[in-house]
C-alpha cells in the first residue's frame, strides 16, 4: 500500500475537540525514517535534549552520592542493634545505586554522556556526602539526604510534565522509593529517640 495514499488532515494529522492532534501514520512513518543517528528521541520530543541531559547528570551525580554514603554507613555504623540498621543502610545503598543505573541509562537513551566522573561529583550533587558521628547521627544525615532528593525529584517531575513522559515517569516510581527511604530512616530516628523527629 502506498504511505502517502492516506487522507491527511492539515500538516498530514488530526486533531480532535480537546486540541489535542494525532499525526497521519504515513506522516509518522516518513518522520521516523529521518534523523535515525538520533535514536530514541524524535521530532515529538518536546523537551531540550542537552538541557534533560544535564538535569539528570546532577540526578545521578545525587544519586552515587547517595549510594557511597549509604555504603559507608552500612559498613562503620556501631552501637546497639546496629546490626538491623545497617542491613537497612546496605538495601537503601543497593536502591540508590539502582536509581544511579536506570538514570545513566536514560541519559545514554537520549544520546547524552552518562558523567560517572567522580571528580566534581559532590558539587554536581545535591545531596551530601556527610558521614555523621554515631548512628543517630548518620540516620539524621541519610533522613535530610533523602528530603533533599524527595523534594528535587518533586521539581523535576514538575518540569518535565509532558515534555518528556518517560523521564518524568521514571523520576515518578524514583521518587515513591525515595518517599520509603525518607520513611525508613524517618521511623529508625523515633524508635531510636522515643519522640517524632519531624512534628509540625
Ligand atoms: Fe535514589
Ligand atoms: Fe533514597
Amino acid at each position: 500500500m502506498d504511505e502517502r495514499s492516506g487522507v491527511e488532515g492539515p500538516e498530514g494529522g488530526f486533531g480532535n475537540s480537546n486540541g489535542a492532534f494525532l499525526s497521519d501514520i504515513s506522516e509518522l512513518r516518513r518522520r521516523a525514517r529521518q534523523r535515525l543517528e538520533r535514536g530514541a528521541v524524535t521530532d515529538g520530543y518536546e523537551g531540550d535534549v542537552d538541557r534533560t541531559v544535564e538535569l539528570l547528570n546532577g540526578v545521578l551525580a545525587t544519586e552515587i552520592v547517595c549510594t557511597l554514603r549509604y555504603r559507608f554507613h552500612a559498613i562503620t555504623a556501631r552501637g546497639i542493634d546496629s546490626e538491623s540498621v545497617k542491613e537497612e543502610f546496605r538495601e537503601h545503598a543497593r536502591d540508590e545505586q539502582e536509581h544511579a543505573d536506570r538514570i545513566a541509562e536514560r541519559i545514554n537513551q537520549l544520546g547524552g554522556r552518562p558523567n560517572f566522573d567522580p571528580e566534581g561529583l559532590a558539587s554536581r550533587s545535591s545531596s551530601q556526602y556527610v558521614e555523621g558521628e554515631n548512628l543517630v547521627d548518620m540516620i539524621r544525615e541519610d533522613l535530610v539526604a533523602e528530603r533533599i532528593a524527595v523534594e528535587h525529584y518533586q521539581e523535576l517531575i514538575r518540569f518535565f510534565a509532558d515534555h518528556d513522559p518517560t523521564t518524568r515517569r521514571l523520576l515518578e516510581e524514583i521518587l515513591a522509593k525515595e518517599e520509603e527511604h525518607a520513611n525508613d530512616m524517618h521511623d529508625l530516628l523515633v524508635r531510636r529517640e522515643g519522640k517524632p523527629m519531624l512534628d509540625h
